[in-house]
């Protein structure tokens, strides 16, 4: 169930309508990502003149900043069929080959959360990224023949949160792999400047600023909160998002100057007090919190790291004085000799 969240948190909330509402169609409307944006554009428009498939791509970065829109883009941008799947989905040999061989030419097959592609997968993988190819088994024991099927070229785009854990024949089969960073606040209060249209809801530009200071770089979290003022403004009758307004919501909603939640202070707060400043290994912090190693690892740590209040040592995790700060408590005087 964390891997749900982990692709897509909103989706159980049943607010999934507006999320794909939001979702931008092309790259002119994809804010942000100025190099991925460019390589892909030229990519695309090379590919397109050509009249062959876009190479292999693969995008790397944290939940919500865009790697499920991008592949859908470049399908858009390539006037072909998409196809979605993901690495758990794909348990047996059979089911990737069912996707690959529906593949009309140049189509795009995007595969989520490709670290977690099984082995075996992978390897029916290589021929068919490599040379449009898939051999399939037919028939079991002694009598088993394989049948080797050509495959139109199609483009492969594949999404990890964890570059690291994908092998090294599987990356090196990308012949495209741009890695999302987060979102400055400018380019987030461009977003939500984009989604209240389409949401038919005024914010004037302190509000959209306010909004963007606290979306933890990331798009999908300022179209998460942007939905929170939302209801704010319309329950207090306010026609237009101010910075007043944004804030209050914020407010409400518990998300500090930072941006974080309550279950990034909960975390912070663990190795800051329960751990009083010991490395600890993500197995206990995360039984501490009651959450899955895997969603601290994938969907909060890295903001926590990229914003200096987090450090990963050989130890464990440690809490930078930064974080003591940030949670009104006195920094250990004594820093770790792990620093
Ligand atoms: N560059 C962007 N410009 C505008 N909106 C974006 C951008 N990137 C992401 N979004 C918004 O954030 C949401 C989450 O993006 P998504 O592509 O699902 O992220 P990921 O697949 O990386 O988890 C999208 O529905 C979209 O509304
Ligand atoms: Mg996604």
């Amino acid at each position: 169930m964390t891997d749900e969240r982990i692709t897509d948190p909103d989706a159980a909330s049943g607010e999934e309508e507006t999320d794909r509402a939001l979702r931008p169609r092309t790259l002119d409307g994809f804010v942000g990502q100025e190099t991925a944006r460019r390589q892909l554009g030229i990519f695309l428009e090379a590919a397109k003149n050509r009249d062959e498939a876009l190479d292999h791509v693969l995008l790397a970065g944290p939940p919500g900043l865009g790697k499920t829109s991008l592949a859908r883009i470049v399908a858009n941008e390539m006037g072909v069929g998409f196809h979605p799947t993901s690495g758990p989905v794909l348990e047996r040999k059979g089911d990737l080959a069912a996707v690959l061989t529906a593949l009309e030419p140049r189509d795009v097959l995007f595969v989520d959360e490709i670290h977690r592609l099984g082995r075996a997968i992978e390897e029916v993988l290589y021929p068919a990224m490599e040379d449009y190819e898939i051999d399939v088994v037919l028939g079991q024991g002694p009598a088993a023949r394989t049948l080797r099927l050509d495959l139109p070229p199609f483009t492969l785009v594949g999404a990890t949160t964890r570059t690291g854990l994908l092998s090294a024949p599987l990356l090196g089969r990308f012949g495209v792999v741009q890695r999302l960073d987060y979102y400055t606040h400018d380019d987030l209060a461009r977003i939500v400047t984009r989604s209240g249209r389409l949401l038919e809801l005024d914010v004037d530009p302190d509000g959209a600023a306010a909004i963007a200071s606290r979306a933890r770089g990331t798009p999908r979290i300022v179209n998460r909160l942007l939905r929170r003022v939302r209801d704010v403004a319309q329950v207090e009758g306010h026609p237009r998002v101010t910075h007043d307004v944004a804030m209050r919501a914020l407010d409400l909603l518990e998300v500090d100057a930072l941006g974080l939640e309550e279950i990034d202070r909960r975390i912070l707060r663990a190795l800051a007090e329960t751990f009083e400043g010991r490395p600890v290994g993500l197995g206990t912090v995360a039984d501490s919190i009651g959450e899955a190693p895997d969603t601290i690892e994938d969907v909060y740590e890295p903001y926590l790291l990229q914003e200096g209040l987090l450090v990963r040592t050989p130890r464990g995790r440690v809490a930078t004085p930064r974080a003591y700060r940030h949670l009104g408590l006195e920094p250990p005087a004594e820093a770790p000799a792990l620093f």
